[in-house]
């Protein structure tokens, strides 16, 4: 795809996301708040159906796998135990440009180069890198001297673990079992940039994944948990070209980390970007909170009379990301003679709205009265169904299909008067059908599960 072609898909996602209610800018009519973002009506339906579909696929229809949503606020100690805080972990280094002072993180070549371009042909240099501590702090407590430093977290993941013994002595599971969770994270990320890919404040869902200390084990489940999240990704839409895993150079990995692996996505702004990380964890978080809060994190394995601290296979994905890149996938544009047709080609269970219904003529009582009907019945049935009758049909076409309402149902006058059932159009053919409620009824239900 050619260069200018490839942004302008970005710049087209970013426009359509305001216009049909899916993402603004965080506090826009304060002049918005970088790297923060809000979700729209649209936007929060496709988002809650990415995340039900992770909850449903790694903890609702399996055994070993254990919900968990722990609180965002986290002691310091907590960062300085799983090292985010001190020498190792969420720092990064970033240097100062020495024309208009503006940091730039040092291990981003793509930010820097975009920096450099904004000076114009200039010379730019750059300050010696500087270790940036990318945790947000804030306080609990009503008066300065009273008040508790603490951290919104970094990453999702600690919550799990400190919670590691109470799902021991709660739900008393069997090790190989996980602990699954989705939930908001923030980082100071120096330069938020690429719409809802690099933001301070995110959501990540995960499974921490505890397995006896054997490195056989650890492979298997490693590869296990890779081809699951590959598995899961594959069915929101994606086609398999458009995602591959890639193996971390050891000088990458994050410190906790003995393996690590990512599933990108070649984006049209910036090619291949992570979507979704796979880590050998090991035994370094139990381990260290476990010197940290003087609580003992082990498991006794019944099996194997032994008594010991568990590996770690982490399985973590970002929403927003997953968010960003099922809408850039699903964007499609068809060229009917000179008009442009754009629509959304999501895949119908994580459609925001299922089903549109429209009264082919808004003024005409009695279709008016039916197309309610129709709606209220379809509404008990899926939920995400809407009534529609604004502007000609052409517009309420136009509309849904770029939300990605994968059919809309219209009533016309021989739905009243010969009792010929609806004509429902598919979004991605643009074909018509006349079919009776119940024949469409059964249609949605099957390609909805
Ligand atoms: N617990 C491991 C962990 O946090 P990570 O690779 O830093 O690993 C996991 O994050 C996922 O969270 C990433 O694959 C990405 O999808 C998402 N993510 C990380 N930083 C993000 C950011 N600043 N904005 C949006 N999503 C982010």
């Amino acid at each position: 795809m050619p260069e200018e072609k490839k942004n302008d898909v970005m710049e087209k996602i970013v426009s359509l996301c305001k216009r049909r209610g899916f993402v603004f800018q965080g506090s826009e009519i304060y002049g918005g708040l970088s790297g923060v973002y809000d979700y729209g009506p649209m936007g929060v339906e496709l988002r809650n159906n990415i995340k039900q579909y992770f909850w449903d696929t790694f903890v609702i229809n399996r055994e070993d796998v254990y919900g968990l949503s722990a609180a965002i606020l986290m002691p310091e100690t907590v960062w300085e135990a799983s090292g985010h805080v001190g020498k190792l972990g969420l720092v990064d280094p970033i240097v100062e440009c020495k024309i208009c002072h503006e940091r730039v993180r040092a291990d981003q070549p793509e930010a820097i180069a975009d920096h450099e371009a904004t000076h114009k042909g200039k010379k730019v240099e750059w300050s010696e890198p500087k270790v940036f501590n990318l945790l947000v702090e804030t306080k609990l407590g009503a008066s300065e001297d009273t008040a508790t430093r603490v951290n919104l977290r970094g990453e999702i993941t600690q919550g799990i673990h400190v919670n590691f013994k109470n799902i021991l002595d709660s739900m008393h599971p069997k090790i190989p079992f996980g602990i699954g969770q989705i939930g908001k994270a923030f980082r100071n990320e120096i330069t938020p940039r690429d719409f809802l890919f690099r933001q301070r404040e995110f959501e990540q869902m995960e499974v921490q994944y505890y397995i006896k200390p054997d490195e056989e084990e650890g492979l298997i489940q490693f590869e296990y948990w890779k081809n699951l999240a590959m598995e899961w990704y594959l069915g929101l839409g994606f086609r398999k070209e458009s995602l591959r895993f890639r193996q971390h150079a050891s000088d990458e990995r994050a410190h906790y980390a003995k393996d690590a692996w990512d599933i990108e996505y070649n984006t049209p702004f910036a090619g291949w970007k992570e979507a979704w990380g796979i880590h050998h964890r090991g035994d370094w978080d139990l381990k260290r909170h476990s010197e940290y809060s003087k609580v003992d994190l082990s498991y006794y394995d019944e099996e194997s009379k032994s008594r010991f601290i568990p590996w770690d296979i982490e399985c973590s994905g970002g929403v927003d990301r997953a968010f960003l890149f099922v809408l850039l996938e699903a964007y499609t544009e068809d060229k009917l003679g000179d008009d442009l047709r754009t629509y959304l080609k999501l895949s119908p269970k994580i459609a925001p709205v299922k089903i549109a219904v429209f009264p082919l003529l808004k003024n005409k009582e009695i279709l008016v009265e039916k197309a309610r009907e129709v709606y209220k019945l379809l509404k008990k049935k899926f939920g995400a169904v809407v009534f529609d009758d604004n502007g000609n049909i052409g517009k309420r076409y136009r509309r849904q299909d770029e939300i990605g309402t994968p059919w809309c149902v219209t009533v016309d006058f021989e739905t009243v008067e010969k009792d010929a059932g609806v004509t429902v159009r598919d979004r991605d053919t643009g074909e018509q059908k006349r079919m009776s409620i119940e024949e469409l009824v059964s249609y949605v239900k099957s390609q909805l599960s």
